[in-house]
């Protein structure tokens, strides 16, 4: 049965090979400075930055810019992001980048005006914002996150070894987003592939919990089954724009709420790979995909009927003379020859772990309780020993 909920969700969209001109109908709506957010650079190498600036001085804004957004943005940098916010005065923070440029533009959103220290106030304490939030345009050059339709901001702490996402509700949604599938050709096919397993596990992490019948976890199988049509195409041909504009929307699909509404989730593949990357810094998907395989055989026999009824609508398994076991058993041997195929990482100690590295990162894990079986420390080790 569906459980309560209200859904709205507040970011408005402009999707496709014309949508940077979205900016012109948004930025009429703000006041003059615009802090001009972005990453290490990928920008200005394939011109996005000249397109977004030309915008934005045909709008007749000042532009302070604030570049150098890391990948797994740092609670350093969003220090050193409030102070340009502050200095900027600024009335609109436009984020062109990935999930970590997007997610570091909402948590300077929520600092600039809150005071004290942001990493413990949001990412330690988990407070909501009580002050002014400067509102956040995107435009998104990366697909995976689903940040541009969402409140989640990531945020590292190298010092502290955590890394921790807090979910902030639709005041901190982008206002609006640029969605232009062409403008992701540009990335490193290992971005790429990591973005597309960012999509499958936040789907993953929806669908497997709960038994209820319920609209989302249809959706979900349709969402996955275009993902993985539509990943095979790009990771031969990158520049099929049919392909890399599903990719892109079901991104945004993916984690833009609708298919958490009136159910239980898990997130635990997420919180094993952030403390993969706490200690690492490795890429947000490529960490999720090494400890996927490893976490689901760990619990399938706790949600059995669910990865039977995975292995059939998303994998194909046929059902005909096995047991649910088996039948769940070959949709996960099935996902696993996939994600080899597209080229996914599939141990952590090629993203960098070593086995000191061990006993840090089940500490820095932290344990939901949504899925289908709740781990201790031992379970954890044992996951991620599996992972190696
Ligand atoms: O920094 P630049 O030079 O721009 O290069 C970036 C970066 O190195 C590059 N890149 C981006 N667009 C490009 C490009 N290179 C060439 N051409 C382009 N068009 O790609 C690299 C990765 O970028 P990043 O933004 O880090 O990737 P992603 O979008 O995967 O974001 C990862 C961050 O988002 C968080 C992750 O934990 C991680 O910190 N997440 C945010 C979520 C949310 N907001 O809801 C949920 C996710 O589960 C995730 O945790
Ligand atoms: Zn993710």
């Amino acid at each position: 049965m569906l459980g309560n909920f209200t859904y709205c969700n507040p970011t408005k969209l402009y999707f496709g090979r014309d949508a940077l001109n979205g900016l012109n109908e948004e930025l009429p709506k703000y006041g003059k400075n615009v802090l001009l957010v972005y990453g290490g650079g990928s920008i200005k190498k394939n011109g996005i930055y000249d397109k977004v600036v030309a915008i934005l001085k045909a709008n007749g804004k000042e532009i302070f810019e604030d570049g150098g957004v890391m990948p797994n943005p740092t609670s350093d940098k969003l220090e050193e992001g409030v102070r340009r916010a502050e200095a900027a005065n600024a009335d609109l923070i436009l984020a062109v980048g990935g999930g970590s440029v997007c997610d570091y533009a909402k948590a300077v959103s929520v600092s600039v005006n809150c005071g004290g220290d942001p990493w413990e106030k949001y990412f330690i304490r988990f407070e909501e914002p009580t002050c002014k939030i400067i509102p956040v345009g995107c435009v998104l050059t990366m697909v995976g996150t689903g940040s541009e339709m969402n409140g989640g901001s990531v945020i590292t702490n190298h010092a502290q070894k955590l890394k921790i996402g807090h979910v902030f509700g639709e005041n901190v949604f982008p206002k609006f987003s640029v969605m232009n599938p062409e403008f992701t050709f540009t990335l490193p096919k290992y971005q790429m592939i990591a973005g597309i397993y960012d999509i499958m596990s936040h789907i993953l992490e929806q669908y497997f919990s709960g038994t209820d019948d319920n609209t989302s976890d249809y959706i979900m199988e349709g969402l996955l089954r275009s993902l993985i049509h539509s990943a095979n195409i790009a990771v031969k041909d990158p520049t099929d724009y049919e392909a890399r504009s599903n990719i892109m929307w079901t991104a945004t699909w993916a984690l833009n709420t609708l298919v958490a509404k009136g159910k239980t989730t898990d997130w635990m593949v997420h919180m094993l790979g952030q403390a993969v990357a706490a200690h690492t810094d490795a890429t947000h998907g490529m960490t999720l995909a090494a400890v996927s395989l490893p976490y689901y055989r760990f619990i399938m026999d706790s949600g059995l009927d669910k990865f039977a009824r995975y292995a059939v609508n998303v994998w194909h398994v046929d059902p005909k003379g096995k047991t649910a076991k088996q039948t769940a058993q070959e949709g996960l041997a099935e996902m696993e020859k996939w994600m080899i195929s597209i080229g996914l990482v599939m141990n952590i100690t090629e993203l960098g772990a070593t086995e000191e590295m061990l006993d840090g990162i089940v500490k820095s894990t932290l344990v939901m309780d949504g899925g289908y079986k709740i781990l201790n420390a031992v379970d954890i080790r044992a996951v991620l020993l599996a992972s190696y």
